[in-house]
Parts: C-alpha cells; structure tokens; sequence
C-alpha cells in the first residue's frame, strides 16, 4: 500500500493543525479534546475506543450554514450516523442524506423531521421505499430507469411525493479512483452525455404521482478543488436548458452533492469552504442568466467534512516488532474498525498519548490485529522509538468512514463512540459485545 517514494510523515510535537480546535496538550503526551484527557477517555471506556468532540461537529455545521447562507445543506449520514449526531445535525438546522430505510428509520425515529431527509441508492430496495414512503421523506433521489415504475407504483396513483434524478455529467474528481463517482464509468446516476438522464426524466414527467423538483450530482469524495464542482454546474444547468427547451421545465432545487476533501496529516489540503461557496454561487447564476432560467435553489450533503475532522480512534499497543529494516506497531483495533487504509491506502499522522518519551522518533507502521497482511492503520510514520505494548496511539481525523464501514471482522466486535465537550465525555454508543454477536447466530 505504501509507495516508497512516499516521504516519512514528521508531525512536529506542537502540530496539532488536523486535531479538533478544542484540543489542548498541557503536557506532552496529556492530550486533551473538548476537555477530556484522552487517556482518561481510554481507561474509563477501554480500547479500541473513538472519541467525537460534539463542539467540533456543531462548530462544522455552522461553518457550512455561515458559508452557504442560501443553500440546504445535508450531513451525509454515511459518513457516521448514530443518533447523537442525528440531534445535532437536526439543532444545528442541516437536513440529512441517507441512503437505506436503516439510516432513515434511525433519524426518523430520532426526531428529525423526515420532510428534511433525502433518500440515496443506486439499488434501493423495497424495504428502503417503503420505509420512504410511510415515514414521508422530503425527496427521493432517483438513481436508475427501472425505479420510476417501481416507485411510482408504490406511491400509487392518488399520492405524491417529490423526487430529484441523479445525473452524471462526465466528471472525473475525487481522491481515489474507488470515490469518484462523476463519471460515466461507475455505478452511480444516469449519463447526461449518452442521454439516459433526459431519457428518464421525460418518463418521471408522465407520472404525475411524482413531482420533479431537480438534479443531482455527487462528483466524487476527498475533493480538494473548487473547479470540478463549477464545470458540474455548468453541465448540469445545461441540461437544465433543454430540458426547458424540450419540456417547458424549470426545476427549482440544483443538488451538488458532497465530496469536500479534508486533511488527513499536516500540511495537506483541504477543500476551502468559502472559496466553494463563492464561486459555485457565482456560476450558477452566471449560467442561468445565460440560459435564460430562473436560479435554482442549491443543496449540498457535506458528510466527511462535517464529522471526520471531529472524531479520534485511540488504539492500545498490543506488540512491538522488528522485521527486517521494519518496524511493526501492532494495536488492538485496525481494518474492521478502519478499513479506509485497506480500501484506498489512504496515510494517518498517530500520536503517543498518555506519557511523554524522550526517546528520538523513528518510521514504524502501525498495523491492526486482525488477519491480513495488509491490515495497516497508518504506514511510515514517525513515533517514538521506545514505543511499547501498553502504549495508547491516537489517531486524528477518524470520524468519517469509519465506524460507518466498519466489519465483523474476526469477531472483535466494533468499538464504542464516546462524546466530549466542557470537560466531559459521556458514552453514545456502547462496545459491541459478545452477546450482541452471539444474539444473532442463532442456528446449529
Ligand atoms: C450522494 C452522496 N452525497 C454525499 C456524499 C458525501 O460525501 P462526503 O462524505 O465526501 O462529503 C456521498 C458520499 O459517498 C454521496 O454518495
């Protein structure tokens, strides 16, 4: 997964620039988030253990309603979805995307107004339709021309719902070729270049239980330029045009999706937000006015920027060893808790917490404990070479795509999510036991 040419990472001890702004390093090796010592966090809740700074996500949320004071803006469910963060989503006045009748049902069942939710799915199932339906979601995205009917059917010929088609405008943007989801390659959306797109709407238009409210395009994720997103605009607008031209529509709601790329380590880039909103405002309107159309209103469902930043995965050292010029940190969580360094080789800048060393740094790799060779949290990073079992690492930046795609892998059980904020941390979801395992294998 490494490519050798890589440089080593080299987190200066003061460089806590991809950590939640509330954390605090009183002592080297104390580190604190909202308050809390992380080590403390580690003791009173065990390890593998991820800790949420709450301030972090609503601090995220109001960034992005500041910055797109006209926009409707959407937390990805995805990215982490547990009902903490769908209250806080909620107060903080974003809508939610989710993408199966489980995340709608847990929002819905959570509190959030469900007219605030919009349902995702290139294969959406029955359950996830008529989950939709009964609980009455905002819009529903549709993503394939067999899903007209289906729905239409299933909204049935006195009801109504509101629904927006995914359009792919042959884009290519997003950090690893698995998430990007622009292009006509990939299993997303329907093609505006071979026509799929208009092919559709033409037919949602004949139903009339389904009221078109507008196109939506999700590029890709990790995108770190505001550029795709304006070409995205274009293209879709476009269509916009002769859709106009052709069916006399004019859709009032334009969905750019997610995607917003983020630091992982120091000195990375990171999407800018304000720069984003600007110029994709500007766009739109340039490319209205210039087809004519009224401005949509625009919509967008940040996931990753909005909680990876906030959350941190705290591992205990298990084994140290030396293999050759290599040294291998192994800790007592890794790809079923984490498999975004498996899936997309994806780099981590871990720290030693809970005791200072004075020892130099040195490369190791911290590696998981379960059974793949290629189970590595973070490769080639610098830590203290009296690193030892015992030892905690924290890892920052591990709030998104994580415990969302996390398995049952080896049966270890998936980690509990703890909250900080003002010095407290409290427990939002519980370790995954043994019993919960065992509850459902219920044949011999
Ligand atoms: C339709 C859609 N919207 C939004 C997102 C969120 O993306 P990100 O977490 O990169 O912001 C995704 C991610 O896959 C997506 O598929």
């Amino acid at each position: 997964m490494t490519t050798l040419h890589e440089p080593v990472v080299t987190t200066t001890p003061d460089d806590l620039s991809v950590w939640p702004a509330s954390t605090t390093e009183p002592r080297p090796g104390d580190l604190a988030v909202g308050g809390v010592p992380l080590a403390e966090v580690a003791d009173r809740f065990g390890t593998p253990v991820y800790v949420l700074d709450e301030n972090e996500v609503r601090a995220r949320c109001r960034t992005y309603r500041h910055a797109f004071p006209d926009t409707e803006v959407l937390y990805a469910a995805k990215a982490f979805l547990c009902r903490a963060m769908v209250h806080w989503t909620e107060e903080e006045g974003l809508g939610l995307d989710v993408c199966s009748a489980g995340e709608l049902e847990l929002a819905v069942t959570t509190g959030f107004p469900p007219e605030r939710i919009v349902l995702h799915g290139n294969a959406k199932s029955p359950r996830d339709l008529e989950t939709a339906l009964r609980l009455g979601v905002g819009r529903i995205v549709i993503d394939s021309p067999s899903e007209i009917a289906r729905l239409a059917a299933a909204v049935g010929p006195g009801g109504h719902q509101k629904v927006m088609v995914r359009v792919v405008p042959g884009i290519s943007a997003g950090g690893h070729e698995k998430i990007r989801t622009g292009t006509d390659d990939q299993k997303f959306g329907l093609s505006i270049a071979d026509g799929y797109a208009q092919h559709a709407i033409a037919r949602i238009l004949d139903q009339p239980q389904l009221e078109l409210t507008g196109l939506h395009c999700h590029l890709g994720s990790q995108i770190t330029s505001v550029k795709p997103y304006l070409a995205a605009v274009r293209r879709v607008v476009g269509l916009m045009a002769r859709l106009h031209e052709q069916h006399g529509l004019v859709l009032p709601e334009l969905d750019l999706g997610g995607g917003h790329g983020i630091a992982y380590r120091p000195g990375e880039a990171a999407l800018d937000l304000t720069a984003l909103a600007r110029r994709v405002r500007a766009e739109l309107s340039d490319a209205c006015a210039a087809a004519g159309l009224p401005v949509p209103r625009l919509i967008i469902e940040p996931g990753r920027a909005v909680v990876g930043p906030a959350g941190i995965s705290v591992y205990r050292v298990l084994a140290v060893k030396r293999t050759g010029d290599h040294t291998f940190v192994a800790v007592d969580g890794g790809m079923s808790d984490n498999p975004r360094p498996a899936l997309y080789g994806v780099r981590y800048a871990p720290r030693l917490i809970g005791r200072a060393s004075g020892e130099p740094s040195a490369p190791v790799t911290v590696v998981g404990r379960h059974c793949e060779a290629g189970d590595v949290l973070a490769a080639d990073v610098r830590l203290p070479s009296d690193l030892r079992p015992g030892d905690l690492l924290a890892v920052p930046v591990a709030g998104a795509y994580h415990l969302s795609m996390a398995s049952g892998y080896n049966l270890v059980g998936r980690p509990p999510v703890t909250a900080v904020r003002d010095g407290h941390a409290r427990l939002l979801v519980r370790r995954e036991s043994l019993d919960d395992i065992r509850r459902r294998d219920v044949g011999l």
